[in-house]
């Protein structure tokens, strides 16, 4: 109730963030979709369909905050260690949410598009092809949504440092690896959001996060609502961030 109460006041808050302040760039771990099946005596899967449903809203909620990249942790590289029902579960519904969702509104939306982080390689076939189709749709758009599947932290830093090494590309730099990264050209998050309250980042974007803002929430992601998220930037909008310096009232002795 409390929190009800002060959505409008969190709504005029963010209203009032200038522009060169907002969020450029947003991760989100989305935890506790098997917590929430269960809570409903429900197979795991049916929290993964209901995770899946928040979506297209939480992207929907994100444009009208102004915030215009979002990355999504969908699978990870050790997501593969699940029953393999879950694991195949998982596949057919991001080839179903490929199909019936994401593809449709690349086509009927100018401004959307999306990007893929991570091995394709060990999916089907069929399903990197309709990944990198709907890459090569939404190339150049204003909003961008990546989607990190089959992804870790520590695989992405590794394949990157092999890619430049294969070119020849030394001795790396930072430019150098962060070109090879599969998140090259895209700004590193500013606020990293986890839901289902486990605090840690579980391989997420870790060369990415070494500066994010970090928000953890016990919502679990199928419940995750536009006041949750509005909860996450208010709290994220209060911070000073210092990037390793000092804040400016912090700057004399
Ligand atoms: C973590 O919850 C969630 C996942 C491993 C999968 C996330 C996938 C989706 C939200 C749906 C697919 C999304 C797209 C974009 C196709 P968990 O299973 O670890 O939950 P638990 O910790 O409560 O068991």
């Amino acid at each position: 109730m409390a929190k009800a109460k002060n959505q409008p006041e969190g709504e005029a808050f963010l209203a009032a963030i200038p522009e060169e302040k907002k969020i450029r760039s947003l991760g989100v771990i989305m935890d506790g979709n098997g917590r929430w099946a269960k809570a409903r005596a429900l197979p795991r899967t049916a929290g993964h369909i209901a995770g899946a449903k928040v979506v297209p809203r939480l992207i929907g909620d994100l444009r009208e905050l102004g915030v215009r990249t979002v990355t999504l942790y969908a699978f990870s590289t050790e997501n593969w260690k699940r029953p393999k029902p879950e694991v195949d579960a998982l596949m057919g519904l991001l080839a179903r949410y490929m199909k019936e969702v994401v593809i449709p509104k690349i086509e009927s939306d100018p401004g959307f598009g999306v990007r893929f982080l991570g091995d394709l390689g060990k999916l089907s076939p069929d399903l990197a092809d309709l990944c990198r189709r709907a890459e090569r749709m939404g190339q150049g758009r204003e909003f961008l949504c990546n989607i990190a599947f089959n992804y870790g932290g520590r695989e992405e830093i590794l394949h990157a440092a092999n890619e430049a090494i294969a070119a020849g590309e030394l001795p790396l730099t930072e430019e150098i690896l962060e070109r090879h990264l599969y998140t090259a050209g895209i700004p590193d998050p500013d606020l990293i959001i986890r839901t289902a309250g486990e605090s840690r980042l579980s391989g997420f974007l870790l060369w990415q996060a070494a500066y994010s803002e970090i928000y953890i929430t016990k919502t679990l992601w199928p419940d995750f609502s536009r006041e949750d998220l509005v909860a996450a930037l208010c709290d994220y909008y209060r911070r000073t961030r210092r990037f390793g310096g000092l804040a400016p009232e912090e700057g004399s002795l």
